[in-house]
């Protein structure tokens, strides 16, 4: 990637994509595509098609997606799927057409089966039954990845797949129906601290293990991947051998904490007095979801914002954007 190429970052807004562009930007990368959602919908074939032709962009970063957390997922399956399908197809679509350089695609650790091996290696993808809560959606960024690996063995495109573990930061969803875990726990204690409720539920029985990597360290890590992958050429095969285009690469923090610990962290950090109850009856998720990052680490890559100190600065932007947050109500359209 040069200085001034043409560099699309489909969902700038989101959580991953604005701290990608923030990252670009620190590198001194100026050139960027932007679009929100009302200068275009990526749902929209002709329109992607039409702007992919129009503009040219020699780098894709495609980090637009619904997501959602399991309440989400659960309420709103149909969308889940349509919504991810329809956005994958057109993107990539519009890249092979445009002659896109390389795009850096945007899946999800939820791909992997519910029981995979621990921790989750690439190979797993594809060999096992999913977690039900979130299959709809797991489909959808499943089809994303097959389908780049399609276009690169039909077409000879370069389209290279990360698989990030939970992510977490500033500009994150606070939404109550819509959240992740890590950000609702921060809204539901300071809420809490501030009515002076005596006790907190946390869904779940707080024994399942989850890894968190912050925004800033995926941002990094996906310019990384573009570059290294640059640097590698396309058989040169830093990243995933020989086939390096046709690989997924997990991205993540390396260890992983139970919800209990990450919400006993969390109450710490806002410093909420009152006590915790774990609400056993509400759906717990895959008991544990670690990945191995191996095949990254392998290119010179490390996480470098500890978990705590992640947690504090997110909820220091919250305390800060409160009128900016995603606090609203999640709602189907
Ligand atoms: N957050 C995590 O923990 C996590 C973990 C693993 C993987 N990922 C992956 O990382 C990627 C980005 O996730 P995120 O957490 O950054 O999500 P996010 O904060 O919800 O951002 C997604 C972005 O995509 C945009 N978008 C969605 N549909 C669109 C459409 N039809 N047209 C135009 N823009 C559209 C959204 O626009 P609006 O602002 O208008 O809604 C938003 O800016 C996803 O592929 C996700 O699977 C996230």
């Amino acid at each position: 990637m040069q200085k001034n190429d043409l560099i699309f970052v489909a969902g700038h807004r989101g959580l991953v994509g604005s701290a990608i562009v923030r990252r670009l930007r620190a590198l001194g990368f100026t050139n960027l595509l932007l679009r929100t959602r009302q200068e275009l919908d990526l749902a929209d074939m002709a329109a992607v098609r039409a702007m992919f032709l129009a503009e040219r962009p020699a780098y894709v970063f495609f980090a637009a997606a619904k997501v959602g957390g399991i309440m989400a997922n659960n309420s709103y399956p149909a969308e889940f799927i349509r919504d991810n399908l329809l956005i994958q197809l057109n993107v990539i679509d519009a890249a092979h057409a445009s002659d896109v350089k390389k795009m850096l695609f945007l899946g999800s650790s939820c791909i992997y089966p519910k029981f995979a091996e621990q921790p989750i290696r690439e190979e797993s993808l594809l060999t096992g039954a999913l977690e039900p809560t979130n299959e709809p959606y797991a489909v959808a960024k499943i089809a994303g990845i097959v389908t780049c690996r399609s276009y690169n063995r039909q077409y000879g495109t370069r389209y290279i797949s990360a698989m990030p573990t939970n992510l977490y930061g500033e500009g994150d969803n606070f939404d109550r129906n819509g959240s992740h875990v890590l950000p609702a726990l921060i809204r539901r204690f300071h809420e809490a601290k501030l009515a002076g409720e005596p006790e907190v539920v946390v869904w779940g029985s707080g024994t399942p293990q989850r890894e968190f990597l912050h925004v800033d360290d995926m941002a990094d890590a996906s310019v990384h991947l573009m570059q290294v992958w640059a640097e590698a050429g396309r058989d040169g095969g830093i990243v995933g051998g020989p086939n390096a285009v046709n690989e997924i690469v997990n991205v993540g923090y390396g260890s992983d904490v139970s919800i209990r610990e990450l919400a006993e962290l969390v109450r710490e950090i806002v410093k909420y007095e009152g006590s915790l109850i774990f609400d056993s009856s509400k759906p717990d998720g895959t008991p544990r979801k670690l990945l191995d990052s191996s095949r990254l680490q392998a290119t010179g890559w490390s996480p470098r914002v500890e978990l705590r100190e992640g947690i504090s600065r997110t909820y220091q932007w919250f305390l800060e954007h409160h009128e900016e947050a995603r606090l609203g109500t999640a709602t189907a359209r």
